[in-house]
């Protein structure tokens, strides 16, 4: 049994084949980051635009590289939930019309419930129950996840998501688009204790985040709270250590309550996923917190934390329970998380 999977959520055009086991035999991405670096961020028309031209062509690079043909597959998943509306559209619709055309299922999957399966899919075995930390670029969640399908989310962002902090204080300090991977390189050479940047929202019990006030405070230091017009972004080893400083803030607080989640739930397993998982630090905090709470932990590959179609073989566990979806799937852009 073969499934092909399809996601489109925002700036990665990107296709998976596997199957029902599941083990992934292809998976293919093609990312926008050129299209979107002059614009400093991901601009929804254009991602959109640039997933109708590439789609279909990225589709067969996955089936040729599992070595099989388009009649072959007995399934199509694709990422419906959340996501830009019209980057979202464009994969919906594909899906749809291959489900028609094969004259075969079709399942949609929630892209940041598919994040967490990544690290189910990484592992080859099963993770479930969890506590679930997703941290990507629209999206700061942690989540009770009694298995596969079935999430309690115990927290969220009241704010900017992690990731949207990373890319937003990669602007200020002028590195360059996607902030996360630049933000980290350039703290690689800083030092985390050189800026005292907030860790908001810690002394507070609930589960939930907050990066506005960290960003914004770095703001504040690199051009003044009255924002001096024309004041050229730092350098040298002052922005390395303001990158390292901002980048500690984040960690520190998502290993703090991730800590909090394990102990409230009572839970020895951690999974964590999205674009922010790839954060080399943040990987080493998360493992040694995991190690103090003598808890597993699981973190995919960098592969598969940042989007791509393969974490969408969540699919298989609701095709095992025949959730199929019905040909009028709607693109859904917001998250809808039960609390
Ligand atoms: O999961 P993802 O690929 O897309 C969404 O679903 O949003 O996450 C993208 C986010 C971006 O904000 C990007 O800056 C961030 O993940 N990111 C990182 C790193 N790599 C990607 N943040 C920190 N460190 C990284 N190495
Ligand atoms: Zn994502």
């Amino acid at each position: 049994m073969y499934f092909l999977a399809i996601e489109t959520s925002c700036d990665e055009t990107a296709a998976a084949v596997f199957t029902e086991e599941p083990a992934v035999l292809a998976n293919v991405i093609a990312s926008q980051t050129d299209l979107h670096a002059r614009f400093g961020g991901v601009v929804p028309e254009v991602a959109a635009r640039a997933h109708l031209q590439r789609l279909l062509p990225v589709i067969d690079e996955a089936l040729k590289q599992a070595g099989i043909e388009l009649n072959q597959i007995g399934c199509v998943a694709v990422h419906n939930t959340p996501g830009l509306v019209g980057a979202l559209l464009v994969g919906v619709s594909a899906a749809k019309m291959l489900a028609v055309a094969l004259e075969v299922p079709l399942i949609a999957v929630n892209h940041i419930e598919a994040h967490i399966y990544a690290c189910r899919l990484a592992a080859g075995r099963d993770i479930f129950p969890c506590v679930g930390l997703v941290v990507s670029g629209g999206h700061t969640c942690l989540f009770h996840c009694r298995s596969a399908l079935d999430f309690q989310l115990l927290g969220a962002t009241l704010d900017d998501a992690a990731g949207e902090a990373f890319d937003k204080v990669a602007s200020i300090l002028g590195l360059g688009f996607p902030g996360g991977p630049s933000v980290e390189r350039e703290a690689a050479g800083g030092n985390p204790g050189a800026f005292q940047f907030p860790r908001s929202l810690l002394s507070d019990e609930r589960l939930d985040f907050s990066f506005s006030g960290v960003k914004t405070a770095v703001l504040y230091t690199v051009h003044g709270q009255d924002l001096a017009r024309g004041s050229s972004p730092p350098s040298g080893q002052r922005r390395a250590d303001l990158a390292a400083s901002f980048q500690q803030a984040v960690i520190d607080v998502l290993v703090e309550k991730t800590r909090r989640a394990l102990h409230c739930t009572g839970l020895k397993r951690l999974a964590v996923g999205g674009g922010v998982a790839a954060n080399r630090a943040l990987r080493a905090a998360l493992e040694k917190m995991a190690a103090d709470e003598q808890a597993e932990l699981f973190i995919p590959p960098m592969k598969l934390c940042t989007d791509n179609a393969a974490m969408a073989a969540l699919a298989v566990e609701k095709w095992r329970q025949q959730r199929f979806a019905p040909l009028d799937l709607d693109a859904i852009p917001a998250y809808r998380a039960r609390g």
